[in-house]
């Protein structure tokens, strides 16, 4: 077959990126153009704001992603685009972007869910192995998703309120630290101990999550302690809510490896990047006898190479759009 060449564009949530894979496993060029430092004013993303700089960078970023691949529009195969989930404001721009290139050039359209993204981000490592158990942690997701072949998603779980990522940068906040807090708390955690006594979420014998009550626990407990005059140990509360935020996460992977035949498990999405949760997980399929992926740092957040993934994929599951497509803030993976 030919190589194929697919520019992946995300926009989702704060980072404007574009990317051209190759066969959906190499990374020919990325460019990400991040609002990190223009948000970390506000304590969290705003979107009106996310979507404005979505507009100035937009054309930027795709025309040094040509240029760092030495390559044109008319060298593209595909065009893949993430409709959503996220913010629609700024789902709108990268669409818009796609939409015309798609037109302009004639090229195919190809619609990606951002979670599709996050799991392919593994393919850029190694490929894919089935059936797999692709665990999704974000700062807007937290699910279980069983794949049987490419392109086919179960989700067998998911978080019943909030995300990880999102508790994560909740206890960031309540400890003082910066937008965006998880990685801080995740840096933290390594310097405490484990001393304060949190609940351990949902031990049931569903695939599901809760986060609520565990964010609820650590901003109680830090009240508490100021109402007391004591002072949080910042480190030591770090160290204890990771520790039972991984947990609750290996536990119900555990349960789904054993019950469900999984071979290959992959951790995906923003949270991905966490050291302890990382840790625990290679601890976990090394006992259980499983191959473990989880995509190198730079795949874990936001970028338009896992868009461009798991545009290949799509595409050849037939899966294209004209340009009626529209961008969805909320979409179940299916
Ligand atoms: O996937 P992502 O870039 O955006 C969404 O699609 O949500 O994930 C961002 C989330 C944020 O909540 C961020 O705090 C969290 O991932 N995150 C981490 C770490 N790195 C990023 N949470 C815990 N530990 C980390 N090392
Ligand atoms: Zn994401």
């Amino acid at each position: 077959m030919k190589d194929m060449y697919i520019l992946g564009i995300e926009s989702s949530c704060d980072e404007t990126s574009a990317s051209i894979v190759k066969n959906g496993t190499e990374e020919i060029a990325t460019v990400i153009s991040s609002q990190i430092d223009v948000h970390k004013n506000y304590g969290g993303v705003v979107p009106e704001i996310a979507s404005r700089h979505h507009v100035k960078n937009i054309t930027m970023v795709l025309e040094e992603c040509l240029e760092k691949a030495n390559m044109k529009m008319e060298d593209i195969d595909g065009i893949a685009i993430t409709y959503g989930p996220g913010l629609i404001g700024s789902l709108l721009i990268g669409l818009e972007a796609a939409k015309t290139l798609s037109f302009v050039y004639n090229k195919p359209l190809i619609p990606v869910h951002h979670i599709a993204g996050h799991i392919y981000a593994n393919s850029l490592v190694q490929p894919l192995k089935f059936p797999l158990l692709a665990v999704v942690v974000s700062g807007g997701h937290t699910e279980l998703i069983v794949m049987k072949d490419h392109y086919q998603f179960e989700k067998i779980g998911g978080t019943l309120d909030d995300a990880i990522g999102e508790c994560y940068d909740k206890v960031a906040r309540v400890i003082g630290l910066e937008y965006p807090g998880g990685p801080k708390v995740d840096k933290l955690a390594k310097e405490g101990q484990d001393t304060y006594k949190l609940p351990i979420p949902l031990q049931d014998d569903s695939y599901n999550f809760s986060f609520s009550g565990l964010k609820s626990a650590v901003i109680n407990l830090a009240h508490n302690e100021e109402q007391r005059g004591e002072e949080i140990r910042k480190a030591d509360l770090a160290t204890s809510f990771q520790k039972v935020a991984v947990e609750s996460i290996t536990s119900k992977v555990r349960k789904a490896i054993e019950e469900k035949g999984i071979k290959n498990v992959i951790v995906a999405g923003g949270v991905a990047a966490n050291n302890g949760l990382r840790t625990a997980m290679k601890e976990l399929t090394d006992e259980l006898g499983v191959e473990l992926s989880i995509p190198p740092m730079k795949y874990c957040t936001d970028n338009g190479t896992m868009i461009a993934a798991a545009g290949y994929y799509a595409y050849l599951d037939g899966r294209t759009a004209d340009l009626n497509l529209n961008s969805k803030s909320q979409d179940v993976l299916k």
